[in-house]
């Protein structure tokens, strides 16, 4: 048996944060770097989220996201995310179909190393199917995408009472089906805080106000590397985006005026091959093929060490 990381986010600590009114930090990664950066930064958890079509894939929008894309996200945030606790985002006509695709989707996550599965809408059936499978199950309820055009487009929900008070129903009824966290997206803080203080598991928000148990805001929005649209909710904390062009604008000049690659950056050969090389005519051509030498990766890049293999 693995020994646990005394480190890693269980639920045990998620709901003892509810309790001691401490604010549970979210937010989304779909590559191993951000799920590193992420819990380096010790976020509290991490959403792989189905965003991930609209930041990384360039898509306008999450529906065409696949299992296929969200498994091998959620495969790579876990080897980068040791601590963090960690939640699959069912995509688009992954539940919807049956309890039982629903179930067996929600294994995958799982088997990709999730520690719970997030479901978008008030889907009852679904959620109990998934919780009776021994699955832990996150809710999202208001602004929901997959139903986007049901809601006549990304419109902020829960704004009159009666909305509001569906939306607590359904809450509610989802609470009682066995999911242990809610996910409120897109409302006015008042009516998030109704719902918030009516259910016992945690309630966390993306644009729904502070008066729920704690914030998810995704990885691409804070870090300034989301340029389509910036919603009103969303604040940059630095604009990566900006800092990388400039990085890549001085490698371009520095390439192009000879400063880059110098001195530091080149490799040694050995003084009686260049004498040899410099000599001419003392050394005959050979062919060689170049095979990786399966070492680690330097500690400045991913290009593997290569060494050469004389053919006979
Ligand atoms: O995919 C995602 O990142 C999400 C959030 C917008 C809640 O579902």
């Amino acid at each position: 048996m693995p020994a646990d990381n005394k480190n890693k986010v269980t639920i045990l600590k998620l709901k003892r944060q509810k309790r001691l009114g401490k604010k549970t930090v979210m937010t989304t990664a779909y590559d191993y770097p951000q799920a590193t950066i992420a819990d380096r930064a010790g976020v509290d958890a991490v959403l792989i989220g189905d965003s991930l079509g609209m930041t990384t894939m360039g898509h306008k929008s999450t529906l065409p996201v696949t299992m296929e894309d969200m498994i091998r996200a959620a495969e790579s945030v876990a080897r980068g995310a040791k601590s963090a606790f960690l939640i699959g985002d069912m995509p688009y006509m992954s539940y919807q179909v049956s309890n039982e695709e629903a179930v067996h989707n929600a294994g995958r996550f799982i088997r990709a190393g999730m520690d719970c599965v997030k479901v978008e809408g008030a889907m009852t059936e679904r959620i109990k199917a998934i919780c009776e499978a021994g699955i832990m199950v996150m809710s999202h309820l208001g602004l929901t995408p997959h139903t986007r055009a049901k809601l006549g487009g990304y419109k902020v929900q829960g704004k009159t009472a009666k909305q509001a008070e569906i939306i607590l129903e359904q809450a509610l009824a989802l609470e009682e089906a066995g999911c242990s966290f809610l996910l409120l997206e897109g409302m006015p803080r008042e009516s998030a805080q109704m719902i918030s203080e009516k259910l016992s598991i945690p309630v966390y928000g993306i644009g729904a106000g502070d008066k729920v148990d704690g914030q998810l805001v995704i990885f691409h929005d804070l870090m300034g590397l989301f340029w389509e649209f910036k919603s009103k909710f969303v604040k940059r904390y630095c604009e990566a985006g900006q800092i990388m062009c400039n990085a890549l604008k001085e490698y371009a000049e520095e390439v192009r005026n000879g400063t880059f690659p110098s001195e530091e950056n080149f490799y040694d050969i050995k003084e009686e091959e260049l004498e040899k090389l410099l000599s001419g005519g003392n050394w005959k051509v050979e062919r060689v093929v170049y095979e990786t030498d399966q070492g680690f990766p330097t500690n400045h890049s991913a290009t593997p060490n290569t060494t050469k293999k004389r053919l006979s």
